[in-house]
Formats: C-alpha cells, structure tokens, sequence
C-alpha cells in the first residue's frame, strides 16, 4: 500500500493533507478489504436501482456495473492496489471504478453514504459466513451422532462434582453435546434473522432526497427486510453484538468438550485417545503425546469471550447515529467469524478420529459405588421410603468400601443385614447394564433410549 495526499473523496473542505500518521491511523482499509464481494453486490444492486428511477440512466449504470466485474476481476487475480490514503475497501474501488470507466464512476455514490454502504456490507458479509458457520456446525453435530450410535451402549461412569455418580452410556454423553451444539444452531438461525435486513437508502442518517425504491435494492441483495429508521440503520450494531454472543457460547461448548477430551485421555483417566494427527509431542519428553487441539480450543475461547465484550463496549454511550467507533466493529467481528469458523472445523474432523477405551471406562465405572442409587430406588420399591433407603444404602457403601469391594460384591446374607426387605433379586439393579437399562424414558441413558434419541437428533439435521 502507498499512500497519497489529500483524500479527494471529501477533500473539498479542506486546506490542508491529512497528517500521515493520521490517515494510517484513521484507515481500515487494511481489515475491510475482505468485504470488497459485498461492497461490490451492494454497489451493483445500487446503481440497478438507480437506473430503475431514473437517477441514473440505462447506459451510466450498465458502465458502472460492467467497470465493477473489473475491479472484482482485478481484486481476484491480486492485481489490485489498495491504498491506505484511500481509507477503506469502499472509496478504494470506488477510486478504481472512475479510474477505469471515467466520470461516470463518481455517479455511483448517488443517494448513498458510507454509513448506510458499510452497514450493508457487513450484513452481507456475516450472512454468508452463518451460513458456512451451519455448514461445519452440522458436520460436527453428524460426527457425534454417528459416535453416540457406535457407542451407545459402551459404559463410562457419569459424574457430577467430578466424582463417579451413576453409570451413563458414553452414547449418552455425546449426545449431551450435540443438544449443546444444537441450541447454537437455534441461536445462529434467529441471529440471521436481525443479520438480513438491509440499511441501505439510509444514507448518511436521514435518507435521500433521490427517489429511491429500497424494495427493489432489498430483493437484489436477498435481503428479507428493509430498515424502517434510518437513524438506526446506519448506527445499528446489535446483530454484530447478538452473533458474537452466540460465538461465545459456541465457544463455551467447545471449551467444555474439550476439557472433558483432555481429561479422558490423561494416563489418570485413559477413557479415548486423539488420532496422531490431533496430538503433538514435547520436544524433551520423548513420551508425550499431547491433546494440542482441544488444550488450544479451550484457549480460543477467550478471545471470542474478548470480542464480545469489546463490541459491547464499542455500542455502549454511543449517541446517535453513525459514528467514527462503529469502524471497530470489525477486527472483533472477523477475528471471531475465524476463530469460529476453525474451531468448529477442527473439531469435526477430530471426532472420527476418537477412539474410545470401553474397557477402562467400565472398570472406573465399576468402582465408584456408581450403582447406590439403584440400590436406593430398589429399597423403595420395596416399600421403604427413599430417605430411610438413603440411609440403609449410605451404610452399605460405607462397609463395602472397608472390605474393598463393590456392593454388588457383598453377599445377600451381607446385603440383607442392612435391610430385610433385600431378595436375590436385588443382583439385576446393582450390575452397571441393570441400572443402564433402567433408565428407559425419553432423555435416559439406557441404550435403546440411546439410539432413538440418536436417530431423532438424526431427523433434526
Ligand atoms: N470505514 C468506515 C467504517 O468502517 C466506513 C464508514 C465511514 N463513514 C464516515 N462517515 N466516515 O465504519
């Protein structure tokens, strides 16, 4: 980028160039150019208007939208020059436009602003990146289907507090983060919504006093709305805000994935390990095999936590309408569209790639008394009431526990001592299977409800 004197776009006013640093410092060129596709439609949709109410006639739009295929050509095959004299992505082509067709590239800029021209472009822009956002978030929900399928009757103890508390289906457990991932899809659906509404013929603030049809320009860009203020248009921020809240929390649900990935697949806990080609090795310790992958997508998570709270204080205070700090909105915005965007690739292509230990997870399952409660619910049916079979199995496990052993170890004459209602039959409810089994309702880890819920979380997609 090279840099020239005044900026002549509005430079009308003044006496003096900008102050050098000042122009670096006041220009977003450097981020904004990768909206340079949608400046462009929006600036064909534009000048299509125009030439519809006659503000333009046929033969000044049909140069400026041919004289734009060139610049989105020049810009494709890296030939472009962007200026930092020239601020942003949207006087950079237009500068370009008038330098390749002539005076009749100033004519384009007719009934607009920059205000309402930026605000369209970064709709466009994040509506097409949702889109390709769905599109990995979906991959990621199908990869763990098909592993909640493949394991829904494999074993693993479930924990509350971190400690053994009953024994879950590691189906079941992965099917817990696919109704986490699809609560994001829900939100990133209904962001959408307030992403497509279109700002342009807002222009500076006010409106125009050109005779525009805002219907028409909306439908070109496939927008569903239109902005009913335009004082709000230009300076609206929300959906910017409400799309990196829903990344936030993307991010928070891959965070607790992969926490849980980086304790199962410890020596301690040796539940899965991670293909070779999502693990690196240390440097000095030849042993090492390491979960980078889901230790960086817990790190990742804070800087999506930063952007949010970064747009949030950008909006907040401001007066109406547009001003100058809305040019901050992007950095954050596109730093978490691509740390979205990767987190979420990675992460579906890592599922397949985990291979799960059924054997250890049901040993550690076997160990932690994981079955109590079962014993408790036995009790009950028995005819004790749950406090007093509370108690009664709360004692159990304390004397199971000095003999080393699981209560399923005791013997019934054992068993019985605690409480004479206790039969043979106890044995069915105090195998891990028996108590999977019972879970069976809607929302339940036993294996069948398993699979349904599978293949319902299948119908959703
Ligand atoms: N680069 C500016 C932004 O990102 C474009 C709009 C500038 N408008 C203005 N009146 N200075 O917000």
């Amino acid at each position: 980028m090279t840099e020239s004197s005044t900026n002549q776009s509005w430079g009308g006013r003044f006496n003096q160039p900008t102050d050098a640093f000042v122009q670096e410092f006041t220009a977003s060129v450097q981020f904004d150019q990768r909206m340079y596709e949608y400046d462009i439609q929006g600036s064909v949709a534009h000048a299509t208007m125009l030439a519809k109410v006659n503000v333009l006639t046929m033969e000044e739009s049909t140069a400026i939208i041919d004289g734009l295929e060139k610049v989105r050509q020049e810009i494709e095959a890296g030939k472009f020059e962007w200026l930092i004299a020239l601020e942003d992505v949207h006087m950079n082509i237009e500068r370009r436009l008038t330098d390749m067709i002539g005076d009749v590239g100033k004519k384009l800029h007719t009934g607009r602003s920059r205000n309402d021209q930026v605000a369209t472009d970064i709709r466009l822009y994040l509506r097409d990146q949702i889109d390709a956002i769905q599109l990995e978030l979906e991959r990621l929900i199908r990869a763990l289907i098909d592993l909640a399928e493949k394991e829904a009757d494999t074993v693993m103890p479930g924990f509350t507090h971190l400690q053994t508390a009953q024994p879950v289906t590691f189906g079941h457990h992965m099917l817990a983060w696919v109704e986490m991932l699809f609560r994001d899809r829900e939100r990133l659906t209904d962001c959408r919504k307030r992403v497509n509404v279109m700002p342009l013929g807002a222009a500076a603030l006010a409106g125009t006093s050109f005779p525009i049809d805002r219907n028409l320009t909306a439908e070109l860009l496939s927008f569903e709305g239109i902005a009913e203020n335009s004082l709000d248009a230009v300076s609206d921020r929300d959906f910017a805000i409400e799309f990196n809240a829903a990344s936030a929390l993307i991010m928070t649900h891959l965070s607790r994935c992969s926490e849980e990935l980086v304790l199962w697949c410890s020596q301690q806990f040796s539940f899965v390990a991670i293909g070779d080609a999502f693990c690196t090795g240390s440097s000095i310790m030849p042993q090492k095999k390491n979960p980078d992958v889901p230790e960086l997508l817990r790190g990742k998570t804070g800087r999506v936590n930063g952007n949010l709270i970064a747009l949030l204080t950008l909006m907040k205070g401001q007066p109406l309408a547009y001003n100058k700090d809305n040019q901050e909105d992007k950095e954050p915005l596109f730093d978490s569209i691509d740390t979205i965007r990767g987190s979420l690739k990675v992460f579906a292509d890592m599922v397949p790639e985990i291979t799960v230990n059924s054997d250890n997870m049901r040993e550690a399952a076997s160990k932690g008394f994981a079955t109590a409660t079962d014993l408790a619910d036995y009790l009950v049916r028995k005819g004790i009431a749950f406090r007093d079979a509370h108690e009664v199995v709360g004692k159990t496990v304390a004397t199971a526990e000095q003999q080393g052993k699981d209560i399923a170890e005791l013997s019934l004459q054992e068993l019985q001592s605690f409480s004479s209602v206790i039969e043979e039959d106890v044995y069915e409810v105090l195998t891990l299977e028996g108590a999977l089994a019972a879970r069976d309702h809607i929302g339940g880890t036993a294996p069948r409800q398993v699979r349904a819920a599978a293949k319902r979380a299948r119908l959703r997609l």
